[in-house]
């Protein structure tokens, strides 16, 4: 069976090797000729753990181009485009929309065109509209975690497939034969109607946004009370109800989906005329932590951060990243030189470290062009830092060698905004000297 993707970024590339790798032809189409060019060559434009491998091994079933045409006879096809916020927060729905026009004159009536995109309710629905009798539209949400995305691909927890009340049973039956992996597998699938295919996704997203934002709202309360948020959220997470899953507290939460899902969520409520209350709350928290977090770093120095050099360790959303989409450590940097500082940033992954230096280049009239500084070297990093704030949760921090820090530091200070040093080690770090803050942690 032929498939066709349409779009090549961290859904629709994961999706198209994953595809070839489950045997199947794959044509994946991008209007961006650069990424086209670099996939063929088989480097994948962006950095997830395994890809390049997998897509190298697949090659003679993968087929990337940027002519529209090359997608004629795909039996379904994957709209794997990006669906950004507008400057409201609403879901900008244009990459979907013109996907749809461009296919449409390729579709005889036999196809299916699945949405993978992340879409508001009711875009299933008009693009069904839009492509009439030339395809049957099938909702399919992607799950996907970026750092582990193709680990996701192949053991996902759900597969979700939304369609329309009037399509034939044929269509189901092919979307089942496609997954069939997953069924064999034993994955549950939920089949369901468009609108709650639609909203599976965006309610996942929030809820999980929400589950972070409570606890960092509690951390702060756990602080003040002289709690430790770890064994609070240790406690909570046992109960299975409850689960022990995204509850660690830090600095909040970023990235390419939450932020925009979220605010989404909050402008559908709106359209229906309904108030968003907890969707509105998560993001307002999340908004605040970091602000409560640069107060903490403030207070160790008096209120004044002028002329202090931080070494900003993690620059990327999450580990194993690349992205730097609503990273919380680059908007930490940010306030950081705000308030007079000088930034060193690190970063485990070489893509991360190169993106920033890119912003820093490409911002030449910016805060950031002169108060941030990308090292590429973690003792560099280090080097005459007056506090070490840790802003992205790699366990890795915690088998550094911090007695070579403590020498190349000038002011011992540490500031865990992922509370992920562990508690043997902050115990040793704090005998020798170091001054440690996490986020709702005393010590
Ligand atoms: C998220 C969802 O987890 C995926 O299921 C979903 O498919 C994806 O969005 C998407 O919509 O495409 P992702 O954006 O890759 O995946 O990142 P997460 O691992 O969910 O982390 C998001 C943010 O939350 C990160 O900034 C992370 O540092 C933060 N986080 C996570 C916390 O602050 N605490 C936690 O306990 C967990």
């Amino acid at each position: 069976m032929k498939i066709g993707v349409i779009g090549t970024g961290y859904v629709g590339l994961i999706q198209a090797v994953g595809l070839a790798h489950l045997g199947f032809e794959v044509v994946a189409y991008d209007i961006d000729l650069s990424k086209i060019e670099a996939l063929r060559r088989g480097e994948p434009p962006i950095y997830e753990k395994g890809l390049k491998e997998l897509l190298q091994q697949n090659r003679e079933r993968l087929f990337f181009t940027h002519w529209v045409e090359d997608l004629r006879d795909s039996e379904i096809v994957f709209v794997c485009v990006g669906t950004p916020q507008d400057a409201k927060g609403k879901a900008n729905l244009n990459f979907v929309f013109s996907a749809a026009e461009r296919i449409k004159p390729l579709l005889t009536g036999r196809e299916i065109v699945v949405l993978k995109s992340t879409v508001p309710v009711g875009t299933n629905r008009k693009v069904q509209q839009l492509l009439g009798n030339s395809a049957f539209v099938v909702s399919n949400p992607e799950f996907l975690r970026e750092g582990i995305a193709l680990n996701d691909f192949f053991n996902p927890e759900r597969v979700v497939l939304g369609f329309g009340e009037s399509h034939p049973q044929w269509v189901r039956e092919k979307m089942l034969k496609v997954y069939d992996y997953f069924l064999k597998k034993e994955v549950p699938f939920v089949i369901t109607d468009w609108e709650s295919a639609e909203l599976i996704k965006y309610a996942s997203n929030t809820f999980l946004a929400m589950k972070i934002s409570f606890v960092n709202e509690l951390a702060r309360l756990a602080e003040k009370v002289g709690a430790v948020i770890r064994d609070i959220a240790k406690g909570m997470g046992l109960d299975s109800r409850i689960g022990d899953k995204f509850l660690n507290a830090g600095i909040g939460w970023g990235g390419s989906c939450f932020p925009k899902d979220v605010s989404a969520l909050i402008w559908q409520f709106k359209e229906w005329e309904l108030e968003p209350k907890l969707p509105k709350a998560t993001k307002e928290i999340n908004e605040e932590q970091l602000l409560w977090f640069l107060n903490k770093i403030k207070r160790h120095y008096g209120g004044n951060l002028s002329g202090k050099t931080f070494a900003l360790l993690g620059l990327a959303f999450k580990p194993y990243t690349d992205d730097l989409r609503e990273s919380p450590a680059l908007k930490l940097a940010e306030m950081l030189i705000e308030e007079g500082a000088f930034v060193k940033g690190y970063d485990y992954v070489e893509g991360a470290r190169r993106n920033v230096k890119k912003l820093v280049e490409l911002n030449t009239s910016t805060r950031y062009s002169y108060g941030l500084m990308v090292c590429d070297d973690l003792a560099d990093t280090l080097k005459g830092a007056d506090g070490v704030i840790i802003a992205v949760e790699y366990r890795e921090w915690n088998r550094e060698h911090w007695d070579e820090f403590a020498r190349l530091v000038r002011h011992k200070a540490i500031f865990d905004g992922r509370n992920i040093l562990e508690r043997k080690l902050v115990e040793e770090l704090v005998n020798r000297g170091w001054h440690y803050e996490g986020v709702g942690v005393k010590v």
